[in-house]
């Protein structure tokens, strides 16, 4: 198993639409048919879920080609725009989009910014940015447990916490995108979600 097929299994475990969600609700207030492009998307698993449950128009880019060939496997999306990125680009002309989504993409950029200037020439007027990380914090109740459900595919959750907490907390520290919001002069949003173990920031500019 690659890496993105592992990604494609972790994306498909039960828990992980949990973590997603609060993505999804932050882009409810949206028009109908708002274009949203999801950076990192990796295996898609966004892309479905927002296919389904929003009557948005979505598109989907990663630096990484097995990552968007693991996608392109999802029956869901075989109508949804894949586009293979360079790091610190984005293709499209400017003020194309509503609204740009990164799931657990920008803690993982050693310098973001290029990134975020590039969204932000390709985010129409009062377009939005969410971005969705863990925090290596929060607490795995009973509660919890339940939500998620037992279930085999479980153990995946245990690794990513393992896996994301210590770039979850030095994203948090740093405050980038709130510091970004500020040089903007746009408004910046946090919210912690999914029990504590993760936030989503959003840019409204
Ligand atoms: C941890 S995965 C998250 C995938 C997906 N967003 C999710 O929530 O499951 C991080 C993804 O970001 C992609 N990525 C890393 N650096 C990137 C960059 N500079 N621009 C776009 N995507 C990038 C990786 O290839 C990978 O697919």
């Amino acid at each position: 198993m690659n890496m993105a097929q592992f990604f494609y299994y972790v994306q498909n475990a039960p828990w992980y639409f949990h973590f997603l969600k609060p993505v999804l609700q932050i882009l409810e207030p949206l028009p109908d048919n708002a274009k949203v492009l999801d950076v990192g998307t990796g295996a898609g698993k966004l892309l479905e879920l927002g296919k389904s449950q929003t009557s948005f128009h979505w598109e989907g880019a990663d630096t990484d080609n097995e990552m968007l060939s693991e996608a392109r496997r999802r029956p869901t999306l075989q109508d949804v725009p894949l586009h293979l990125l360079s790091p610190d680009s984005l293709p499209f002309e400017n003020a194309s989009f509503d609204a740009a989504t990164f799931c657990s993409v920008l803690f993982l950029i050693p310098d973001p910014l290029p990134l975020l200037e590039e969204t932000v020439r390709i985010l129409r007027p009062n377009g939005r940015l969410v971005a969705l990380t863990p925090t290596g914090e929060g607490n795995i109740s009973p509660e919890l447990i339940r939500q998620i459900g037992i279930h085999p595919q479980n153990w995946t959750f245990f690794l990513w916490r393992q896996m994301t907490s210590a770039s979850g907390h030095d994203w948090a520290r740093k405050g980038i995108l709130a510091e970004f919001a500020r040089q903007k002069n746009a408004t910046y949003n946090k919210q912690i979600v999914f029990n504590g173990l993760a936030a989503v920031e959003w840019i409204q500019f």
